[in-house]
């Protein structure tokens, strides 16, 4: 049994997940794969895409989704993790989390006899960079690309650096100081870039972006980070994803932005809605990713 907490997790099914994640586009409604399967979602956070997709993937493989916000669960009034994942696992099959706290995740996952997916925690979002490199080998049709990464190097960024350093792609992430992304992370990617041959660059300046393939963003304040909204606005105003940072990149560079996007702010409309956009294609390919991380998962247990 396998969770997928990081994206280091699966490191050795990336290429396979790739791969079913194209068969399953292909056919929506072809693989009932996880037929009878009941998948959990808790969720102690807002959500559009993840909550979306991931109930739709359940449908179209045969199973069902449980949406459980925590506010609604006893663990929202004291009840323990432990407990909540011994009891769960014999419920159903599987179970998504988003929650805040990372270690929330990792404590669920050691009490649980269901494989526990990561649907979001502060430090990662591995089940959106599966997606990401899915949609840049979508697009560009290889992995030998260079990726930049503007603005909070945040748990987007985080879990883009360890996909990329997997698949070997070079990834840049232009943030200023004290936005850039998490060390221990940082770290551990340039370890895979070593023997997968990219490189791992983080730099505050914004001129890097030349050369760039893909032009990656997402939100200056995550969910959590409101109180210092006005900090945030002032520190990464320079950082902003538009038509002149654009023309720094290659030519065919394509856009893109996990969502929620605050137009305006890390991105303009311009951009999000221009030629080179791949942002409603990504958004699309949550569905057809997680249905193969599901399948993998859930269907191996
Ligand atoms: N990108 C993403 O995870 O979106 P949601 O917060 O809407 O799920
Ligand atoms: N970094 C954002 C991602 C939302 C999908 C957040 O954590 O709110």
């Amino acid at each position: 049994m396998k969770h997928l907490l990081s994206i280091t997790d699966i490191q050795n099914d990336i290429v396979s997940i790739m791969k079913l994640s194209d068969k399953l586009k292909k056919d929506p409604w072809g693989y009932e794969t996880l037929n009878k399967k009941v998948l959990a979602m808790i969720f102690e956070k807002a959500s559009t895409r993840t909550r979306i997709s991931f109930e739709v993937a359940m449908l179209q493989l045969g199973g069902q989704a449980l949406y459980l916000s925590k506010t609604d669960l006893q663990l929202g009034r004291g009840e323990i993790i432990e407990d909540t994942a011994k009891v769960m696992s014999r419920y159903v099959d599987g179970v998504m989390i988003r929650a805040k706290e990372h270690h929330d995740v990792v404590e669920f996952a050691k009490n649980s006899k269901v494989p526990v997916i990561n649907g979001l925690t502060n430090l990662e979002h591995p089940c959106q960079a599966l997606t990401d490199i899915f949609t840049i080998y979508e697009s560009k049709k290889a992995f030998d690309v260079h990726l930049t990464y503007l603005g909070d190097g945040n748990n987007v960024c985080n879990s883009l650096l360890l996909a990329s350093s997997l698949v070997g792609m070079d990834m840049t992430v232009i943030s200023p100081s004290g936005y850039q992304p998490d060390k221990d992370i940082v770290s551990q990617a340039r370890k895979f870039a070593q023997s997968t041959g990219s490189q791992i660059n983080i730099t505050p300046d914004i001129q890097d972006v030349e050369g760039s393939d893909v032009i990656y963003t997402d939100v200056w304040v995550s969910m959590g980070d409101e109180a210092y909204k006005n900090q945030r606005l002032k520190d990464l105003k320079d950082y902003q994803v538009n038509s002149n940072i654009l023309k720094l990149a290659n030519h065919d560079a394509i856009v893109m932005h996990c969502l929620p996007a605050i137009r305006g702010q890390e991105i303009t409309e311009e951009v999000i809605n221009g030629d080179q956009s791949a942002v409603w294609d990504q958004a699309e390919n949550r569905l057809h990713v997680q249905k193969a991380v599901l399948s993998k998962l859930l269907g191996e247990s």
